[in-house]
């Protein structure tokens, strides 16, 4: 993700597209067994990035938590993301934002973690409640070059396609046994992801195809070479309903964890809705550019030869041609997410 603040300031998308699985979220904090006084009761923000996203629906869980606690009570909130995230901006929001859930709650402690989550993060059985948002579709590495595309889902190229299920279906199964293992007793997960829907459409098609596009623009321009846009690769997936759910399929549980539900449904296109509201074809492509630039064109720049020096300059000039290209024909962006809820087998259970 872009540092200093970007992606906090061009994630709306994200932050609608997340908004029906606070419910599940705050359904999870009313039935996941806490641990007994005076252990602290531990939540986890898995892939956090610059925090703005992770406010609301923290503070939906402190809310249901704090019925069930009382007021003194510690909560501690754990941040997660990359080690290069910028945690700098985290931090901030989350003393000066005024829908910071710190702020208002002297007994809920926050910090940040940076490790991925494709290894354990937090001690074992250790954490009562779980939230990812956006991020499982990020791979743990880049499994292959993609050669007619920059994202998987578009890609004609049958072994390209192979080397990303593979990934993917070892990824989710890697991110499950990491978190099987953190997860106290009872402990519950929450993760809303981007997804495949039931046609299989990966969606974001415009965007995509402005996002190639403007690879392409700039290797004409000869401001990248063609090996380094041979090398750009988004490592992002979409996963179906039955990717999900394979790790569970025959036992019915996966490394002590079991899916409790699932669900694939359409996030709103709110920048549709607002041009449809405004008009504007420039000011719709200028947010669907700024929210591709903030989520993926840093990770296009990883593939410069110099990445040091012309990194800010490809993402300028990425900004400026994805903007070109997507105000010609506004059209709404299908939006496939899954939303799931996941629970560790109950301290009974076990018993
Ligand atoms: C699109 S942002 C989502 C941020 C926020 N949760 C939201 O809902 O808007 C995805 C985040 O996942 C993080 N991420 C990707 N791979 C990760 C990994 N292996 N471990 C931890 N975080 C990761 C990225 O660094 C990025 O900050």
């Amino acid at each position: 993700m872009e540092g200093h603040g970007a992606y906090n300031r061009s994630s709306r998308v994200q932050a609608t597209g997340s908004s029906p699985a606070v419910p599940l979220l705050e359904k999870a904090a009313r039935e996941v067994e806490l641990p007994l006084p005076p252990e602290t009761v531990v939540i986890a923000d898995y892939g956090s990035s610059e925090g703005r996203n992770s406010l609301g629906p923290m503070a939906a869980a402190i809310r249901v938590l704090r019925d069930r606690l009382g007021p003194d009570r510690a909560v501690s909130v754990v941040h997660t993301d990359l080690p290069g995230n910028d945690f700098t901006a985290l931090f901030q929001i989350l003393a000066s934002d005024p829908d910071s859930y710190s702020r208002a709650d002297p007994t809920v402690f926050p910090c940040a973690v940076g490790r991925s989550f494709y290894e354990q993060i937090l001690p074992s059985s250790s954490v009562t409640l779980g939230w990812s948002s956006w991020a499982v579709q990020w791979l743990s590495r880049i499994p292959g070059v993609i050669p007619d595309q920059v994202q998987i889902a578009y890609s004609q190229d049958a072994a390209a396609r192979a080397a990303f299920c593979q990934q993917a279906a070892d990824d989710w199964r890697c991110f499950l046994v990491h978190r099987a293992a953190e997860l106290s007793p009872g402990g519950r997960l929450v993760v809303l992801s981007m997804a495949l829907d039931h046609h299989g459409d990966f969606g974001y098609r415009p965007a995509v195809a402005a996002i190639y596009g403007a690879v392409l623009d700039l290797v004409d321009e000869v401001f990248i070479s063609k090996e380094e846009a041979r090398r750009m690769v988004i490592p992002t997936v979409g996963r179906s309903r039955q990717d999900f759910m394979a790790p569970f399929v025959g036992s019915g549980s996966f490394a002590g964890l079991t899916l409790e539900e699932i669900d694939v449904f359409y996030g709103e296109d709110r920048i549709w809705t607002e041009f449809r509201s405004h008009g504007d074809a420039r000011k719709y492509a200028a947010r669907w550019a700024a929210f591709s630039r903030a989520s993926v064109c840093p990770t296009l720049a990883a593939s410069l030869d110099d990445h040091e020096g012309r990194a800010a300059e490809f993402i300028d000039r990425m900004e400026a041609r994805m903007i070109g290209r997507l105000k010609v024909a506004p059209e709404p962006m299908l939006i496939p997410l899954a939303k799931m809820v996941l629970v560790k087998g109950s301290s009974q259970s076990s018993a």
